[in-house]
């Protein structure tokens, strides 16, 4: 197992949609071993291999806090085919360092997708479960928690950026 570069805003495979898996090889397995390591390494409450610079549709997501058992979700092709109620919070993104901001997510979600075997499962969340599968689920769809913002908050989020980071752009 390796812990991987974190591809950060605005690096374009991040904006991009994550393409399905159709091989449950020994590749996959390795990039599902790889993300759970760098999820851990971070530490972060999930990550989606876009964010280690891999265009597939695979998340890992551990909401568990230090002192609780593991509860590590993989899930291949997720698709929400529920939502329920609203629910403000504030989020972070390991894509986005020393940002958080509120976000407006469904309380509640119904999930469907597969496991690293292929196998189909179905998950139903609230709370901080159900945010986090938002949020990957909107990572492999290409979207970040800034683009799930008002346009006034996302401008200032730009300009701070721009500040913060001297990177020429292209
Ligand atoms: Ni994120």
């Amino acid at each position: 197992m390796a812990v991987l570069r974190i591809t950060k805003y605005p690096e374009e495979v991040l904006k991009k949609k994550t393409e399905p898996v159709c091989e449950f090889d020994a590749g996959l397995q390795k990039l599902i071993d790889d993300m759970i390591e760098t999820m851990y390494a971070a530490p972060g409450v999930g990550l989606a291999a876009n964010q280690v610079g891999v265009s597939k549709q695979v998340t890992v997501i551990d909401v568990s806090s230090r002192d609780e058992k593991s509860s590590l979700i993989v899930l291949v092709n997720p698709a929400i085919v529920h939502k329920e109620g609203e629910d403000t919070s504030e989020e972070g993104c390991l894509s986005i360092p020393e940002y958080t901001t509120i976000v407006k997510r469904a309380e509640k979600v119904r999930v469907t997708g597969l496991d690293r075997n292929g196998t189909r499962i179905e998950i139903e969340a609230e709370g901080l479960l159900a945010r986090a599968l938002q949020h990957e689920i909107d990572h492999l769809n290409g979207f970040l928690l800034i683009d799930r913002i008002g346009r006034i908050k996302r401008e200032f989020f730009r300009k701070r950026y721009a500040r913060e980071h001297t990177v020429s752009k292209e």
